[in-house]
């Protein structure tokens, strides 16, 4: 078959629809390995940084991406008619929900209907797009053979979902395996070939279905456990002379069962947050209630507030009237290490503080500015004097380059939701999940 000839010479033109935390590093890794990659992505801005060689993640560096563009390897376009050129096209858009937490998946339809417009023989077309089972054949799969062309004959359809961990810099996308459910065995087989080019394992499923049930398995499996952590942490301030901390680095001594998870002031991100509604949604549609993604959704989206009870009670304790409290917040991405801040539980804290406290200042390297009911917070520096300056120091982002020992001794009072300052017995500290 030609198709399996271009992918194993490497000769395939390989599109990346979508050049966002998912798309970009892709296409690093297709280019890198000898394919020509051409991105489309609607963001204007995106496209323009990427034909500049600039890069807007993290984890790509700059200078790689633009000796790949230099070199025509990777080139970025508005219109999706660059797509009769790819012989392999990932769609890597985003997958958010509505305001009442429904899926929405109109991005992967949009996209669909367009590769549609100039879907060919011979070209195989991936989803790596999060996602509720049965997607890929009922959803996208209909808009591709409106074509009146024929899958498993013309051209080839499968999921293989994205597991990328923006930030980890021991499991990358090279060497972290991807699960590939084709619709039939050849779309399955083409897809294997592909990612074998430039990823160490491929693992096979039998279909596109299990595929998507198991990335929403791999991200529920955190989103409660995560849960159960929080819970604890909330049980053991209860208790009130039990550290959750000590509790969770004394059971992660077991060398097998037991995998630690940390607590902390929410989850946040484009995947913890959001794709366990997605299944919940879908399971309805069977009458299946899902109750542990229901109850971890819960307990999760609850510690944003709580964090706000116990700043409340630790501002009381000293005195400090809430009203006229000036707050120095440290981290605002909704994890360690990186800037992104969708539904970041910081951003969720900072909302619920704006209008209650006096002032709030933040830092993170990471975010340079921010937006909370419409006003523009910017980054102000981690000095000892802003930090002396404020009333409480909230922490809750861990970036591994902030220095516990300088906020703790620059610091009035401090808040820790992360654990970041392991010290214990001071008057001044309080961190969450211990009392
Ligand atoms: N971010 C992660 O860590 C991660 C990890 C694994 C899986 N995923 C999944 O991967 C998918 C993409 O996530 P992401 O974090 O890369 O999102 P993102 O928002 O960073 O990137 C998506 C990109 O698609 C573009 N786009 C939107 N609509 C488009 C369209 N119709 N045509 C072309 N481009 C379009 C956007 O402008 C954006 O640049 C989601 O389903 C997400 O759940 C994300």
């Amino acid at each position: 078959m030609e198709l399996y000839n271009k992918i194993l010479r490497r000769e395939a033109k390989v599109g990346i629809i979508g050049l966002g935390y998912v798309g970009l590093p892709l296409a690093i890794d297709v280019a890198e390995v000898g394919f020509t990659v051409y991105g489309v992505d609607t963001d204007k801005a995106k496209v323009a940084m990427v034909n500049l060689g600039q890069s807007y993640i993290e984890d790509v560096p700059s200078e790689k991406l633009s000796e790949l563009v230099s070199k025509k390897k990777i080139t970025a376009f508005e219109n999706y008619k660059i797509c009769r050129d790819c012989d392999v096209i990932n769609i890597c858009v985003p997958t958010p929900f509505t305001k009442t937490k429904d899926p929405d998946i109109s991005y992967i339809i949009g996209a669909g209907e367009e590769i549609s417009k100039y879907l060919r023989k011979e070209q195989l077309i991936i989803l790596r797009s999060t996602t509720f089972p049965e997607t890929t054949e009922k959803i996208l799969l209909p808009i591709l053979e409106k074509t009146g062309l024929k899958v498993g004959v013309d051209f080839y359809l499968s999921f293989a979902p994205e597991r990328i961990d923006p930030g980890n810099k021991v499991f990358t996308t090279k060497n972290t395996p991807v699960v590939v459910g084709g619709v039939t065995k050849t779309c399955t087989k083409l897809t294997e070939l592909f990612f074998s080019q430039f990823v160490e394992k491929v693992v096979v499923v039998s279909s596109p279905k299990v595929a998507e049930m198991s990335k929403l398995l791999e991200n529920i499996f955190r989103s409660v456990n995560i849960a159960l952590v929080n819970e604890l942490a909330l049980m053991c301030e209860r208790m009130g002379n039990i550290d959750v901390w000590e509790v969770i680095e004394a059971a992660k001594t077991k060398p097998f069962g037991f995998m630690p998870f940390y607590p902390g002031p929410g989850i946040g991100g484009h995947c913890i947050l959001i794709d366990p509604y997605y299944l919940a949604w879908k399971a309805r549609e069977y009458d299946f209630h899902s109750n542990f993604i229901e109850l971890a959704a819960q307990v999760n989206e609850n510690m944003p507030f709580h964090v706000l009870d116990r700043l409340c009670e630790i501002l009381g304790e000293n005195g400090i009237p809430l009203k006229k409290a000036e707050l120095f917040i440290i981290g605002a991405a909704f994890k360690k290490n990186v800037g992104d801040t969708r539904h970041s539980p910081a951003i969720k804290v900072m909302e619920l503080l704006h209008f209650k406290v006096k002032k709030i200042n933040y830092n993170d390297p990471y975010v340079p500015e921010l937006k909370i009911n419409g006003k523009i917070y910017r980054s102000v520096k981690l000095t000892a004097t802003n930090l002396a300056r404020a009333d409480c120091v909230l922490i809750l982002t861990d970036h591994d380059q902030y220095d516990a020992n300088f906020i703790l001794k620059h610091s009035k009072l401090i808040l820790d939701t992360r654990n970041l300052i392991k010290a214990r017995g001071l008057k001044k500290l309080y961190t969450l999940g211990r009392r």
